[in-house]
């Protein structure tokens, strides 16, 4: 009788996406949904970013933000790395690392962080998913600018998070008049 072929699998597959995501968007959102189906389970990794000047919010905040966006999501779970996303990627015993991809201007940078990270790191590879046509404008940058400018942000970024960065916003707002 032939051998039957092993089925189980006894290591989940994990996949991390990285990002600041101050805040998140529903381009983010969207990359996070259709990632999760590709693994056991995906980590969102917040980035811990002093560099970044004026941030609209804190790195505890955006993990919380982003916990709020992705609840109904089952195999999403959210932290936060310093440092090297290799090494966040190796922690978490990860294969891969996700990343989405709006249009050609996106792809060079990217192209230098793949090569990067696997330079680093030969096991762990990128996959890049095309981030959905109607998303293809949307950054995080331009939701806050829209939303200093009093825009209406509904619609680009989760409908759970929203009146937390209108407020946020507003309370940078008048905090930058007063001055
Ligand atoms: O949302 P962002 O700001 O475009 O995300 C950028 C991010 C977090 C993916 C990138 O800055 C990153 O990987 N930072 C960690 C540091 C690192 O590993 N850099 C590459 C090797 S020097």
């Amino acid at each position: 009788m032939m051998a039957e072929k092993k089925k189980c699998r006894t290591q989940e597959r994990i996949g991390v996406y990285p990002g600041s995501f101050d805040p998140l968007t529903n381009g983010h959102l969207d990359v996070i949904r259709r990632a999760s189906k590709l693994f056991d389970k995906l980590i969102v990794g917040v980035l811990v970013n002093d560099s970044k000047k004026n941030p609209l919010f804190t790195m505890e905040e955006r993990v919380a933000l982003i916990k709020k966006a992705t609840a109904g999501i089952p195999n999403v779970e959210v932290g936060s790395f310093k440092g090297l996303l290799v090494d966040f990627v190796k922690e978490n015993n990860a294969v891969a690392i996700v990343k989405g991809l709006r249009a050609v201007s996106d792809y060079e940078y990217e192209l230098q962080m793949a090569a990067l990270n696997r330079h680093i790191d030969s096991d762990i590879d990128t996959i890049f998913l095309m981030a959905d046509i109607q998303n293809s404008f949307l950054s995080s940058s331009v939701v806050k600018e829209l939303a200093w400018h009093g825009g209406n942000i509904d619609g680009l970024v989760p409908d759970e998070i929203k009146e937390d960065i209108v407020r946020s916003i507003n309370r940078l707002r008048s905090g930058s008049s007063e001055s």
